[in-house]
């Protein structure tokens, strides 16, 4: 056993969203996802097992975590510890290099380093599809944090196997995704609860029963770089989410007048010859995908716009993987 570990990972931006689980217990999605790693955004962990220690603690970003926050990464460890059967506490300690609570979700990237981390610290040898679909307790977005740049998570239906596998490599597209932060507030109804809601709208079965067309319009964008078919069902996909999410019992209303707003702007920048396209997560920040050339222009309208308080940008990121321990990994490039 080797005790501690360190691993790196990012967070993703989903083209075609995860929304909704079949299996809750197991954490089976209720549709395949597609996503691209951002690269600059970085979540470094360290996992430490100790004999002395009676539970596992947890420091992020310099505070200690206690609560439901430490519960969910406890759980987590325990099936780190099961599949190695290695019954010890650690410390873990994790870091983001972008700002605390920016509206960036961490748990793709928090959960991904974890899984890596923690298994290499038990002593095991996972192949990368092992450490994705158990990434995916952690956060189902987590998984596609495991592998390299363009990422498919597919679920086996028959089977149950569930893990996410690169289709493109980060260097494959340079597009940049731009994020347009309107607020740094934590969202009051977080992804694990608010999806639990999908099957109470009407409009999730259509979601779900077209999302093998959305899957394969955007795999083949990616794969041949179309900018024009990614923009279109990358947008299609996120309002289809939306849709789904205003219309749960209870809605949920993730955006703020300004992310439509933007969402708008981007309409008339598209009619003007820019090439870019919105998508938003659980939350009112838009993430702008744009290919290099129209990446001034865009800063620049982007960093203008009213109410967004803050742009981080990153490029397509590269896979989870272990640092050396007292790397420091997180600084900002
Ligand atoms: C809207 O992965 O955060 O970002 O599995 O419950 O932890 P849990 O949810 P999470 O959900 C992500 C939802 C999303 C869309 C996406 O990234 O696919």
């Amino acid at each position: 056993m080797i005790h501690k570990a360190s691993a790196i990972a990012h967070p993703n931006i989903a083209f075609i969203k995860y929304w909704g689980l079949r299996d809750e217990e197991n954490r089976l999605p209720a549709n395949d996802s597609i996503s691209m790693n951002i690269d600059g955004l970085t979540t470094r962990t360290s996992v430490e097992f100790d004999t002395s220690l009676q539970e596992d603690q947890l420091s992020l970003n310099g505070d200690e975590i206690t609560g439901k926050s430490l519960s969910r990464v406890q759980k987590f460890m325990d099936r780190m510890r099961q599949l190695a059967d290695i019954h010890l506490f650690a410390y873990i300690t994790s870091e983001n290099n972008f700002p605390t609570g920016a509206g960036v979700a961490s748990s793709a990237s928090g959960f991904a380093a974890l899984a890596l981390a923690g298994t290499a610290a038990l002593g095991l040898d996972l192949s990368s599809e092992e450490l994705s679909a158990l990434a995916r307790f952690g956060s189902g977005s987590a998984s596609r944090s495991i592998p390299s740049g363009f990422v498919e998570w597919h679920t086996d239906p028959d089977t149950g196997e569930s893990y996410a596998k690169s289709i493109a490599p980060a260097d494959h597209w340079h597009l940049v995704d731009c994020i347009a932060i309107f607020s740094e507030d934590h969202k009051p109804v977080g992804s694990q609860a608010g999806m639990l809601l999908a099957d109470t709208s009407p409009f999730q079965a259509a979601r779900l029963q077209d999302s093998t067309r959305r899957l394969e319009i955007c795999r083949s964008a990616i794969l041949n770089k179309d900018f024009a078919a990614l923009s279109a069902i990358t947008e299609l996909d996120s309002n289809m989410m939306h849709a789904v999410m205003m219309t749960s019992k209870p809605p949920l209303f993730y955006w703020q007048p300004g992310s439509l707003a933007l969402m708008k702007a981007v309409k008339e920048w598209q009619s003007e010859g820019l090439e870019v396209t919105y998508t938003l997560d659980a939350g009112p920040n838009v993430h702008l995908i744009c290919i290099p050339n129209t990446f001034d222009a865009l800063i620049e309208r982007v960093s203008a716009f009213p109410g967004v308080i803050n742009v981080l940008h990153g490029k397509p990121g590269g896979p989870a993987k272990l640092v050396p321990n007292e790397d420091s990994g997180t600084s900002p490039n």
